[in-house]
């Protein structure tokens, strides 16, 4: 069978299966969504955000893209936050990288892949900022898996200078944000860091007037 052609059959007995346990499954879930977690995690196919958390669909609002940036100049990622910080009123915002990460390993070596390279270049500033850090580490691997986690960081932080989490923080005092790392390996994940809400930033990218 075609690939794609895999996926309507698998539709159909995804929709039959959840109608036949649960009659009112679909007439619910279509009434309205709510969820309470913005997940921002890797484009990877091997990391479906409802899959790994054993959560079912309305429960986690997702973005995703390579190596789960946080960008402040990605239109699509901040109107995503937006939307689920002040119109879904998340409590949680994630962000979930993984070992393992192709665009981790992209952005440790000097190969020119295109246009993929201006978003690694993102990354390749992390493991410049870290760089004594990583190569103090034996392995590649280890070295990778380091900056994968450091990655979360930043971008768990790059989120807090964001004016949609100040504002938030301020008027709402949520969402909470978390960094997380997904094993491929064992599909465990571990809690890498943590801002509560009004968790105190660098004041140069504190605004006052939100
Ligand atoms: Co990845």
């Amino acid at each position: 069978m075609q690939s794609y052609k895999k996926l309507l059959e698998g539709n159909k007995e995804w929709s039959a299966a959840k109608t036949s346990a649960d009659p009112d499954y679909f007439k619910r879930l279509s009434a309205q969504q709510a969820p309470e977690s913005l997940w921002i995690g890797c484009s990877d196919s091997r990391v479906p955000a409802d899959m790994i958390t054993g959560t079912d669909p309305g429960e986690i609002f997702v973005h995703r893209n390579i190596s789960n940036l946080v960008v402040n100049a990605d239109i699509n990622l901040l109107s995503v936050l937006q939307f689920a910080v002040e119109v879904l009123q998340v409590k949680n915002v994630i962000v979930c990288g993984h070992y393992g990460c192709g665009g981790i390993k992209a952005a440790m070596t000097n190969e020119y892949y295109g246009i993929i390279n201006h978003w690694l270049k993102n990354i390749k500033e992390i493991y410049a900022e870290n760089k004594t850090e990583i190569s103090a580490l034996k392995t590649e691997k280890e070295q990778a898996d380091r900056l994968t986690e450091l990655n979360v960081i930043a971008q768990v932080s790059n989120l807090s200078k964001t004016s949609i989490i100040q504002r938030a923080w301020q008027n709402n005092n949520r969402p909470n944000l978390f960094g997380w790392v997904y094993g491929l390996d064992n599909g465990l994940i571990k809690p890498v860091c943590e801002m509560k809400a009004g968790t105190e930033i660098d004041p140069i990218f504190k605004y006052n007037n939100l």
